[in-house]
């Protein structure tokens, strides 16, 4: 194999690119990204990478959610606070009553290229580059609009930046002190029928707060209880972005792409010897790579072994994206090749990508039945084979958006005009992804038992 360097997937065939006008205009985009901090630390990268390891081994449990993708127009301090909220009380939820420690990662803070079905799309007899995420384009169908800016790019990197800001000020400033749990929900939940259920955790959690306060052990001198940790990922698309980012680390002479902790491969750009693989492989960060019903057992197989060559456990997540009717007939044969040949891997489950339906009304969607089944799946799946189910990884906010349909709110094809909100795809609202932890924590519980 030949020698890898932050350029060489510039030799291989890189899909689902934009078409720069100006190739002059990237380059000094490039430079300045380059020339600009990194956004996260090597070593918070190697943190999240032993938390997977633990994943990997079954003695932790994976939340990945937020966007399908971010934009510049929706970009505000609520958000972030109530993705970050969501997130945390999810997590709750799961560590408490699914009794498994929870590792946090948002997709967020970098969360903007969009791979695309296909290059053009056509309106009334006009046809236009299609809309690849803010950080690429407009996604106002007006030929100015889809028009790849790359200083869209600085953008990206700035917002990401502050999003991120933010975020580290929640997860150390006591937004997360398990002391809050209680706080939050009053506002949060007002008329959420998950109410009552939730509370009961918060107060459970109280009363074993209260006695280990009595035995000595408090906020002030136990930080686990008031800081965690909220990690950042994002599928690396758009590759000029990703190199400019990628650092070499001093003390270890590794290089990390510095764009966020832990960067996956969608679907439709894992291809073995293209640009993407060759980019990932040469990556210390933990890496991810989505993987749906078309692949087969080998290539599975090679995959892995493009990505991490050396087996070591917590470096590479597979995000099954299989949709509820293939599920079960695909991931457990995949599973058991991969236990066969003795592979260690993260076992994840994105429900949302395979579960996408039109709406009779034409609003894109997806069913929380749907989705909840597809995990129940998952789950059955990999215990039949012996393997951990190590996780989720969803497209959600922290708003009231009516996106998904179903849920304890029971969202309606009519309810969705509401208010649909999304970039890109349909993600599940805050009262869906609450109640979908609950599930999951069931799972998880008849797991640990
Ligand atoms: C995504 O995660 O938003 C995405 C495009 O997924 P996939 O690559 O699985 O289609
Ligand atoms: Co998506």
């Amino acid at each position: 194999m030949s020698e890898w360097t932050r350029q060489s997937w510039r030799e291989h065939i890189a899909l689902q690119q934009p078409q720069y006008p100006d190739s002059g205009a990237v380059n000094r985009v490039e430079e300045q990204l380059a020339a600009m901090p990194p956004l996260v630390f090597a070593a918070e990268t190697r943190a999240l990478h032993a938390q997977l390891a633990e994943v990997a081994e079954g003695r932790a449990f994976l939340l990945q959610g937020g966007d399908c993708a971010e934009s510049f127009a929706e970009f505000s301090a609520v958000n972030i606070r109530d993705t970050f909220k969501v997130i945390m009380q999810m997590a709750i939820v799961l560590t408490y009553a699914g009794r498994l420690p929870v590792v946090k990662v948002g997709r967020l803070a970098g969360q903007f290229a969009k791979p695309r079905s296909a290059d053009m799309e056509s309106r009334d007899g006009q046809s236009l580059p299609s809309y690849r995420g803010d950080i690429v384009n407009d996604a106002a169908f007006t030929a100015t609009a889809r028009v790849p800016d790359p200083e869209r790019m600085i953008r990206a990197y700035h917002q990401s930046t502050s999003t991120l800001n933010l975020l580290r000020a929640f997860a150390s400033g006591g937004l997360a002190d398990l002391h809050q749990v209680n706080q939050w929900n009053l506002s949060f939940l007002a008329s959420n029928p998950l109410r009552e259920r939730y509370e009961a955790v918060a107060h459970s959690i109280q009363d074993a707060l209260a006695f280990m306060e009595v035995c000595g052990i408090n906020s002030d001198n136990t930080p686990t209880l008031r800081e965690t940790h909220l990690y950042t990922s994002h599928e690396a698309l758009l590759l000029n972005y990703e190199e400019a980012l990628t650092r070499q680390d001093h003390l270890t002479g590794d290089f990390y792409d510095c764009s966020a902790h832990m960067l996956w491969i969608g679907e439709r750009t894992r291809q073995l010897d293209g640009a993407h693989i060759e980019f990932f492989r040469g990556l210390k960060n933990p890496l991810g790579v989505k993987i749906g019903p078309s692949i087969e057992e080998d290539e599975l197989i090679r995959l892995i072994d493009a990505m991490n060559p050396e087996n070591i456990p917590g470096r590479l997540t597979l995000i099954s994206r299989m949709g509820g009717n293939t599920l079960a007939e695909k991931l457990p044969a995949l599973a058991r090749r991969v236990q066969a040949e003795g592979r260690t891997v993260v076992w994840s489950c994105d429900p949302m990508h395979g579960n996408t339906v039109k709406a009779g009304n034409g609003y894109k969607t997806r069913s929380f039945d749907r989705i909840l089944d597809e995990i129940r799946q998952f789950f059955l799946a990999l215990r039949g084979e012996g393997a951990h189910p190590g996780g989720i990884h969803l497209e959600m906010t922290g708003q009231h958006v009516t996106e998904c349909v179903g849920g304890a709110y029971q969202i309606s094809e009519d309810d969705l005009k509401k208010c649909y909100q999304t970039q890109c795809d349909p993600r599940l609202n805050a009262d869906q992804v609450l109640e979908l932890a609950f599930c999951v924590a069931d799972f998880l519980r008849e797991e640990t038992r």
